[in-house]
C-alpha cells in the first residue's frame, strides 16, 4: 500500500455537485486495479480527522506508463464540501490500493455494469480492463469480453456524470431516470430487466438499487457481484466499522467491506 501526499493536478465540474479530482501518484497507479478504492484526507487539518474511501475513475497515462489517478465524487457532506474547494496544484492525502478488485468473471460475452447515483465511478476502469483497452496493476491489457453495457439510473439529467467518458470508452450505455429527463423514466433495474435476461451484472449504488438487483439476477439465475460502498472509518481492517452480512456454510457470518469486499456475490450477502 502506498500511503502519499500527492499533488492535484486538474480538478473539473462533472455534473450538478459532482467532480472530477486528477492527483499525481504514480506508484499507486501503477498498482491499483477496478474494483479497488482508495482513501483521501485533507492535509493541514483534523476536521475531518478520518480519510474518505472513494474508488478508482481512472488511471491517467503518459507514454503508456501510469502517473495519475482520476476520482469522481458527490458532494454529500463535510469531507466531499471541503474537497471540492481544493484546487488544482494544491495536495491530498492519498492512500491504496485498498480492498480487492472486482471478482472474475471469466470470458463471457457480454458485461452489464448497473450503476445508480455515484455508483458509476468503479465502472470506468473496469470497462477498460474488461474490453482489454487498458492494463492495470502491471498486467497487459487482456479483452474478457467484446460488449460492456452500462446501465445507470439518476434522480435527474443534471446529475449524469461521466457518460461521454463511457460512450468514449466504447461502452454501450443505457440511461435511466427517476424524473423521466434523461433516458428512460423509472429504475435502472426496470430498465435492465426490460432488456432481457443478461449475465454477468456487476452493481453498485445506493442498498435498496443492489437489493433490487440481486433479487432480478436470484429471478435470472444470474451471476451478480455487487461493489458496497458502506461507510468506513479505517479502510484497512482494523475498526470493524465497515461490516457486511454473508451468508456461510456455517451460518450468517459478517465480512469486512474495506479488506474483504468491497466486491461480493449477491447470492452471498444477507439483505436486510
Ligand atoms: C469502497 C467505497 C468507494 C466509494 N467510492 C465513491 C466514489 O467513487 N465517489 C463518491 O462520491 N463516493 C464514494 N463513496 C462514498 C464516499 O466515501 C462518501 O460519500 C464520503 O465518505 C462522504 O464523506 P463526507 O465527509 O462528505 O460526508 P459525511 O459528512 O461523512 O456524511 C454526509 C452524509 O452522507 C452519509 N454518508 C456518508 N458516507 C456514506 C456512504 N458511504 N453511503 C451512504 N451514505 C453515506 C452520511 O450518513 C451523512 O448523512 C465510496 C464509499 C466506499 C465505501
Ligand atoms: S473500515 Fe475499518 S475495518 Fe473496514
Amino acid at each position: 500500500m502506498y500511503h502519499q501526499t500527492a499533488r492535484v493536478l486538474e480538478h473539473v465540474p462533472l455534473a450538478a455537485r459532482t467532480f472530477r479530482v486528477r492527483l499525481e501518484c504514480p506508484d499507486l497507479a501503477a498498482a491499483i486495479r477496478p474494483g479497488q478504492f482508495v482513501m483521501l484526507r485533507l492535509p493541514n487539518t483534523t476536521d475531518p480527522l478520518l480519510g474518505r474511501p472513494f474508488a478508482l475513475y481512472d488511471t491517467v497515462l503518459d507514454n503508456g506508463r501510469p502517473v495519475a489517478i482520476d476520482v469522481v465524487y458527490l458532494v454529500v457532506g463535510k469531507m466531499t464540501g471541503r474537497l471540492r474547494e481544493v484546487a488544482a496544484g494544491e495536495a491530498l492525502q492519498v492512500w491504496g490500493p485498498l480492498g480487492k478488485p472486482f471478482l472474475d468473471v471469466g470470458t463471457p460475452e457480454r458485461v452489464a455494469l448497473v450503476a445508480g447515483g455515484i455508483g458509476q465511478t468503479p465502472f470506468l476502469a473496469y470497462a477498460r480492463e474488461l474490453l482489454g483497452t487498458r492494463g492495470f496493476g502491471g498486467d497487459a491489457p487482456r479483452a474478457r469480453t467484446n460488449r460492456v453495457a452500462l446501465y445507470y439510473g439518476v434522480r435527474s439529467a443534471d446529475l449524469a456524470a461521466g457518460v461521454d467518458d463511457f460512450r468514449a470508452a466504447g461502452v454501450e450505455v443505457h440511461m435511466a431516470s427517476d424524473d423521466g429527463s434523461i433516458g428512460t423514466k423509472g429504475y435502472v433495474t426496470q430498465l435492465l430487466e426490460s432488456h432481457g435476461r443478461t449475465e454477468p451484472l456487476v452493481g453498485c449504488g445506493p442498498e435498496p438499487m443492489l437489493h433490487a438487483l440481486a433479487k432480478l439476477a436470484a429471478k435470472w439465475g444470474a451471476a451478480c457481484q455487487v461493489s458496497l460502498e458502506t461507510p468506513m472509518a479505517c479502510g484497512v481492517g482494523i475498526c470493524f466499522s465497515c461490516v457486511a452480512k454473508v451468508k456461510t456454510p456455517d451460518g450468517d457470518d459478517y465480512k469486512r467491506v474495506c479488506i474483504d469486499g468491497p466486491c461480493f456475490d449477491a447470492a452471498k450477502l444477507v439483505w436486510e
